[in-house]
């Protein structure tokens, strides 16, 4: 029967058959543009107070908060793996949230705690603090507030003591997630002028005011604290150009790297970026992005492994250098292997 089929004539063709290069696996991988490795992957992890204690994160299925000791036990499983970098971010006890975020400047606070023992116990990893105020405020805003307002000068006051505690602690690259003008400046210098001109700067240069960042607000106790919205700080999602101004301002007041956030929504912002900066270009793979392959692989809609390497490669073929992933460990021991 299916010898009967009759051919269109193809001569219009001329000879020119893309599939013959995808014909074959071994094909196929000599003509991959892209790789993707263990380090392309840089692991969030969320800290907090105790000893020997692991909590859920309820929309994260899989992610856990972890304690300062089974975080440096994490941070020698991510360098086994090959992982270059950890992010960490700290769940602070109610108690020591407050209106002007002083926790977050502490030089004993949770961050920086977990920041010497990692240090110390695993000295080949790099470590990256991020610096908001959102993590210890009792507002939940990124910024100090008065009248409604979220304060600019006043939060990058704030930001710099912030940032020079965790250089001091052994963070090896600051990384300001607030938006607000003139932070990454004000953090270079003082950084120089501490003696810590080595410690880099990787600025989440294009953040959007996304409700993609849900289940993190969940993970760091912030979500339920914050009233209205960010949007008067993290960017329009609308908008691109607005992105690529952010991110030479950034470039131009000292960062190193600069980061693109959310990821899988905002592709586009990273191939522009990559395509009009000269510098490491960074994607976050946020956490409502997570979210959303654990969940929908659950229900079965779709297949969780698989769609979790085609995420994670369309960062790399967007132009990303790097990418921010709840998926890191895992993927880096399947990618190692
Ligand atoms: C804090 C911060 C946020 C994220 C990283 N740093 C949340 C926010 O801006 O509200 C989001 C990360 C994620 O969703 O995985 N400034």
């Amino acid at each position: 029967m299916s010898e009967s089929w009759p051919k269109h004539d193809m001569s219009f063709l001329q000879g020119r058959r893309p599939r013959r290069l995808r014909r074959t696996e071994w094909s196929r991988n000599m003509v991959r543009e892209t790789e993707l490795l263990p380090r392309d992957l840089i692991w969030p992890l969320f800290v907090i107070e105790g000893q020997n204690e692991r909590t859920q994160i309820k929309t994260m299925p899989g992610v856990e908060r972890l304690t300062i000791d089974l975080l440096v036990e994490a941070a020698k499983a991510a360098r086994d793996a090959g992982i270059p970098a950890l992010a960490l971010f700290p769940n602070t006890p109610d108690h020591l949230r407050s209106e002007d975020g002083a926790e977050a400047y502490n030089p004993d606070n949770l961050m920086c705690r977990a920041l010497a023992a990692i240090k110390s116990a695993v000295p080949e990893i790099g470590l990256i603090a991020d610096v908001a105020l959102d993590e210890y405020s009792s507002d939940g805003q990124d910024g100090l507030v008065r009248d409604g307002h979220i304060l600019n000068d006043e939060t990058v006051a704030a930001m710099v003591r912030s940032a020079l505690v965790q250089a001091k602690a052994g963070a090896d690259i600051i990384a300001p997630s607030d938006m607000m003008d003139g932070r990454v400046a004000a953090i270079r210098h003082a950084l120089d002028a501490d003696g810590f001109e080595h410690v880099q700067i990787m600025s989440y240069a294009a953040k959007y005011a996304s409700c993609y960042y849900g289940p993190f607000r969940e993970a760091v106790g912030s979500g339920s604290r914050l009233r209205g919205d960010k949007r008067t700080y993290q960017m329009d999602y609308a908008n691109s150009d607005e992105a690529l101004r952010e991110i030479e301002q950034d470039i131009a007041e000292g960062a190193d790297s600069v980061m693109i956030k959310p990821g899988m929504p905002y592709l586009d912002i990273v191939r522009r970026a990559k395509d009009a900066f000269n510098v490491p270009i960074y994607v976050y793979q946020v956490s409502g992005e997570y979210a959303m392959i654990e969940l929908a692989g659950a229900a079965g809609a779709i297949n969780r492994d698989a769609a979790v390497l085609e995420s994670l490669w369309a960062f790399k073929r967007a132009g990303a250098n790097g990418i921010l992933t709840y998926y890191a460990l895992e993927m880096a021991r399947k990618l190692g292997r």
